[in-house]
């Protein structure tokens, strides 16, 4: 499952999170971002379209592979994976959920910052892992320094992402990708500005270029 992870995370330097609050948006937002070559995309399960946009994005856009995000529980790994998710991310991880994870063919990306946390899911044989809110937890410099102590694990910053620091992240070697909800700004979404988002997430793209 480490591998499918990875397979899916290396498709593009940032992974959007998406918060979809109109199930309408979510076909024609996933479009935008794959014609921009964003392909694995982030759908939060903050708002009650998730799941549909979820279930939207799966079965109808081409190229696209949906994932499911603030997934906090078992019962949201479920429902997550039921609406079509290829993958899960969490922003920590519990029992319950850790559990979930494992009985299931999808991967989980789960969240870990403390040295701890990183050790427990280590234990539970995670390798790549969320690192949430990156920037103020402590940025691109704490997580270079897990470099050394924690050979081998890989993470995916995500939270205060942006194309202004993107590059900080991307160029340590424990980084595969990292995660943002820039290239899909609310006002762009609502004005239906599928032609600028495209543009947006062909410049996040193009950070690894
Ligand atoms: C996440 O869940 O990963 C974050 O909400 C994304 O953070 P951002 O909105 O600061 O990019």
């Amino acid at each position: 499952k480490t591998e499918k992870l990875l397979s899916v995370l290396k498709l593009q330097p940032v992974v959007p999170v998406l918060i979809i609050e109109d199930v309408a948006h979510a076909v024609p937002l996933a479009r935008a971002l794959v014609a921009g070559g964003l392909k694995a995309i982030e759908i939060t399960m903050r708002t009650a379209a998730a799941l549909d946009a979820i279930k939207a994005v799966a079965n109808e856009v081409e190229g696209a592979v949906a994932g499911a995000g603030t997934i906090l529980n078992a019962k949201h790994f479920e429902q997550a994976v039921a609406a079509g998710s290829q993958f899960i991310v969490s922003p920590g991880s519990t029992r319950g959920l850790l559990d979930a994870a494992r009985d299931s063919d999808i991967p989980l990306l789960p969240g870990a910052v403390t040295s701890s946390e990183i050790m427990a899911l280590k234990e539970e044989g995670y390798d790549v892992l969320k690192f949430f809110p990156a920037e103020q937890a402590g940025g691109a410099n704490y997580i270079k320094s897990l470099s050394s102590p924690f050979a081998g694990t890989l993470f995916c910053p995500t939270g205060g992402i942006s194309l202004k620091n993107a590059k900080d992240y991307l160029s340590l070697p424990n980084i595969v990708c990292v995660g943002g909800s820039w290239v899909a700004p609310k006002e762009l979404v609502a004005a239906g500005d599928w032609a600028g988002i495209t543009k947006l997430a062909a410049e996040a793209c193009a950070l690894r270029g």
